[in-house]
């Protein structure tokens, strides 16, 4: 098969880890006779240091014209402490999905044995949980209008809106996902409280009898935020608005002990995007130390989603599970025993892949 991938390294470790990602994606290139071609392109702060611009048209245009986008991290800590700032790398990150029709973020909740220990939760809540959100991006009040302030700064607003229309088509995804899965779905709303979120909640109960396979549940945002914590195994898949899902997804990033090495997937129009859950970790930047396997599970998201290979995904996550059981980890994970740095972690990764 022909692909053609957008790269964004972005900020920070990003660079890093996504030349570790372009690795694997080549070995398995290699391995299964694909032809793959890569373009770069700027995003965030780096971009806004290069162009003024967080989301430069030309990083669009590359995104645009490929078959996915591998995406690394943005964040500067030059941008965070500053409200006043006027361009911010985040715009860039929204904008991105916004003009790409990323509706759908795909984020997964699952465990690694060899790293269940370190998760913050006791090992009999966590151990086998399998779960995914799908997270409603570009709409909400992340997007809505009008927002600002008034006159005289002394008052600020935003708006959450949703049309019927865009909680449908994620809806439907979530739904998809959950009759391939474990038929259960979980709408997350708050319509106890909220107009948009009864509008959320009557729209899931008229398509639910279209899935007559799939069970649905209906539970407040609060209560999942709680649930999540108790028994995170109850859920398999979540729907929910854009805020709802952002605080909840990094909420689940961290229960299984490996966010470092969760995976996600934005979906909704030809071109689907992939990034590791974990941000820019400026800190780690240029010392070679990050933990890449979060953006190689992006990458084997985006052979399954984005070009429907699940014989090379699998392979992938294979050889990540492999790294992990034979102790090929960087830093973060290493326990005391050898931490190899990100390039090697990637070299052994591609080299496991042709062997
Ligand atoms: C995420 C991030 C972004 C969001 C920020 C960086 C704008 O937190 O992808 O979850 O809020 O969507
Ligand atoms: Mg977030």
């Amino acid at each position: 098969m022909e692909m053609h991938i957008a790269l964004l390294p972005g900020d920070g470790i990003g660079p890093e880890v996504i030349a570790q990602a372009v690795k694997v994606v080549n070995a398995v290139g290699q391995k299964f006779g694909h032809t793959i071609t890569f373009k770069e392109g700027l995003v965030g702060a780096c971009a806004i240091d290069a162009t003024g611009d967080p989301y430069p048209d030309a990083t669009h245009e590359i995104c645009a014209g490929s078959d996915a986008v591998l995406f690394g991290a943005i964040g500067d800590p030059k941008y965070d402490n500053d409200p006043k700032a006027k361009v911010r790398p985040e715009q860039g990150l929204l904008r991105m999905r916004q003009k790409l029709g990323l509706f759908a973020n795909v984020r997964p909740t699952f465990t690694f044995p060899s790293l269940v220990h370190k998760s913050p939760l006791k090992l009999d809540r966590v151990d086998g949980v399998d779960l995914v959100f799908f997270r409603e991006l570009t709409g909400g009040v992340y997007f809505g209008e009008p927002r600002g302030r008034n006159e005289q700064g002394t008052k600020a607003f935003d708006t959450n809106v949703y049309s019927k229309e865009e909680i449908v088509r994620l809806a439907r995804m979530g739904f998809e996902a959950a009759q391939k899965r474990r038929k259960l779905l979980t709408c997350v709303d708050k319509a106890n409280v909220m107009a948009t979120s009864r509008l959320w909640r009557e729209t899931v109960q008229e398509l639910a009898p279209e899935y007559p396979d799939v069970k649905v549940e209906y539970e407040f945002v609060d209560a999942v935020a709680m649930r999540l914590i108790q028994w995170p195994k109850a859920y398999d898949v979540l729907i929910t608005e854009n805020l709802f899902g952002d605080i909840l997804t990094d909420e689940a990033s961290v229960i299984s002990g490996s966010m470092g090495l969760m995976p996600s997937a934005s979906l909704g129009s030809k071109v689907k995007l992939f990034e590791p859950i974990h941000g820019s970790y400026p800190q780690a930047a240029g010392k070679d130390i990050a933990n890449p396997l979060g953006t190689v599970l992006s990458a084997s998201m985006m052979f399954d989603y984005a070009f429907g290979l699940s014989e090379e995904a699998k392979l992938i996550s294979d050889v990540v599970n492999l790294s992990l059981a034979e102790g090929v980890v960087t830093e973060d994970i290493a326990e005391g025993g050898k931490a190899y740095k990100t390039s090697e972690v990637g070299d052994w990764l591609a080299a496991k892949i042709l062997s």
